[in-house]
């Protein structure tokens, strides 16, 4: 099935929000007796944020979509200038989580509130960028980009599909899959309420 690259776009987007929001009911429960699975689900997620909208959603946007924008509708330069700082520091930030998330584990609860404090922070600031994409490139790019442009875009966006997103599944994702979305509460889990 071929999707467009607006609609994988928007369907990244949504994965990588239930994912956010997952987390941040996970942080307002906080860990209960079963410690080790909060961790575990915790870490799978971080690690998906790394692996999948930091390594393979931004670069496309930065070197395809963002890149076309600019050519037709430089008064978004200011915008798209944001969003790229944005990209720039994602891959930091959340590595930085991960460390984060490491000391709450392995020293324990005082290391809890640098976590807590930096995880909200993070999902707002993710939360915020994609808000901005939507709002202020997309349509844009669906009013003025071209044949040609689509063709590339679609070309790019459709492989490395995300995992969280439905469809094919490439198998090798299968445990990082089952690892978040069998064990993590809703939106993006069914795991325990
Ligand atoms: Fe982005
Ligand atoms: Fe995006």
């Amino acid at each position: 099935m071929t999707r467009p690259a607006l609609q994988v776009i928007r369907d990244e987007h949504s994965a990588v929000s239930a994912v956010l929001r997952s987390m941040l009911q996970m942080l307002d429960r906080g860990p209960d007796e079963e410690q080790e699975r909060f961790f575990d689900v915790l870490r799978a997620m971080l690690f998906y944020i790394d692996e999948f909208p930091e390594r393979r959603h931004h670069p496309k946007e930065s070197d395809l979509l963002f890149p076309k924008i600019a050519r037709m509708a430089p008064h978004l330069m200011p915008v798209i200038r944001k969003l790229e700082d944005d990209h720039m520091s994602g891959e930091r930030r959340v590595r930085e989580l991960q460390h984060l998330l490491l000391a709450w584990e392995l020293l324990g609860d005082s290391r809890r509130p640098a976590f807590e404090q930096a995880a909200r922070e993070y999902v707002q600031f993710y939360f915020n960028h994609m808000r901005t994409e939507e709002t202020e490139l997309l349509p844009v790019a669906q009013k003025m980009l071209g044949e040609d442009d689509w063709a590339q875009l679609n070309a790019a966006f459709q492989a490395n599909a995300d995992p969280l997103v439905g469809g094919d599944r490439d198998p090798t994702y299968d445990r990082l899959f089952t690892r978040i979305v069998m064990r993590a509460p809703a939106p993006i889990g069914v795991g325990p309420e």
